[in-house]
């Protein structure tokens, strides 16, 4: 590619923010529509529409037929808010907020000082708290791509003797909700932000799945500062790549000081870490760029050697390591 053409991604990226936030593909997958009928039903204009949908055909996301109906493509089917696999949220997040961060990237590199920091003067999470509807979407982009690491937990994680398992940092619960489902006798607690706890709190009121509510409960904590014991396994998906090796290690003792305060006869609990580890990351080489943009001053790329430093470092040994989806590591912990 050419470097005009890369200058320019940044226009494509916005166009598929647009088809994700407008819901195309959504009103696509009932049947195909002309930019007219699809102006009408999304109340925008007709010309600027098609404007953005022929940037997309380019590129693959979304389909034309010859009668001049766009439908949905290979390219679109994941911005479908019902896809099995989809991450219309996810990508409302990259080109939404993630894509404001980056426009302070030359800040970032002349400072040091993480990009959205530069552009909002706080924190990914202090500005969460903020921005309640990027806060929904921040949430809704976490559990979609928990999905697919949520089917492969409930799938390897040993549960003999395991009746509860406590996700920390763990959102709206999606990837309980993916082990929960498939494992009856478990019983789930999400701990996260108080906001984020609220939402998801609620969110599972109103879908009604009275097992659920039954099972999983959610418990706002900071988790830098404790976590609640009990549980015998804990696990911590996408959290420490937030944070540099201070933050890191803070967050894993409030784990292991949780994992020591249960009775001797107990199961030996473990904590499952799940994080990209460059070792195991196909996506390493953006890795810092991400880190740049949203994560804590001074996060970097966690290798092999990094993680068993800190686990170590919190009073924890580590028993394997082994390959995720997502480009993410499993991490397995005992207490050292
Ligand atoms: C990148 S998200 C990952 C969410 C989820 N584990 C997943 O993989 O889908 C990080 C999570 O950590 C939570 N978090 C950040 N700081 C926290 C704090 N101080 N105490 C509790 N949770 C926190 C965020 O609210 C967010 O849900």
């Amino acid at each position: 590619m050419s470097v005009i053409e890369l200058s320019m991604g940044s226009w494509i990226s916005a166009a598929v923010g647009v088809a994700a936030r407008l819901g195309i593909a959504d009103e696509l997958a009932t049947q195909p529509r002309t930019d007219a009928e699809l102006a009408v039903t999304l109340g925008v204009s007709r010309d600027s529409l098609e404007a953005v949908l022929s940037a997309l055909l380019m590129v693959g996301v979304f389909a034309r037929d010859e009668d001049g109906r766009y439908r949905n493509s290979e390219g679109s089917e994941q911005l479908r808010t019902d896809h099995p696999q989809s991450l219309r949220h996810m990508c409302m997040l990259l080109t939404g907020l993630y894509a404001q961060g980056c426009g302070s990237l030359l800040e970032a590199v002349q400072t040091g000082k993480p990009a959205l920091n530069a552009r909002y003067g706080m924190g990914l999470y202090e500005y969460l708290e903020q921005d309640a509807e990027t806060a929904r979407i921040f949430d809704r982009a976490m559990q979609e791509v928990a999905r697919p690491v949520a089917a492969v937990l409930a799938e390897h994680l040993p549960l003999e003797n395991v009746r509860t398992i406590v996700d920390v940092g763990g959102g709206n619960g999606e990837l309980l909700k993916g082990i929960l489902a498939v494992h009856p006798q478990l019983t789930g607690i999400c701990v996260d932000r108080a906001d984020t706890c609220r939402r998801a709190e609620q969110a599972l009121r109103e879908s009604g799945d009275e097992d659920l509510l039954g099972r999983l409960s959610f418990q706002a904590a900071d988790i830098f500062q404790e976590c609640p014991s009990g549980g015998d396994i804990y696990l911590l998906k996408n959290v420490l790549h937030d944070w540099n090796t201070e933050t890191a290690v803070q967050i894993l003792r409030s784990i292991s000081t949780a994992m020591r305060d249960r009775p001797a006869d107990a199961v030996p609990p473990l904590l499952v870490v799940m994080d990209p580890v460059r070792e195991y990351d196909q996506g390493a080489a953006l890795r810092p760029l991400i880190k740049m943009v949203i994560g804590e001053q001074g996060t970097g790329e966690r290798t092999e050697a990094d993680i068993r430093r800190e686990t170590a470092a919190a009073g924890l040994q580590v028993i394997s390591i082994s390959q995720l989806p997502a480009d993410l590591a499993a991490v397995a912990c005992v207490l050292a």
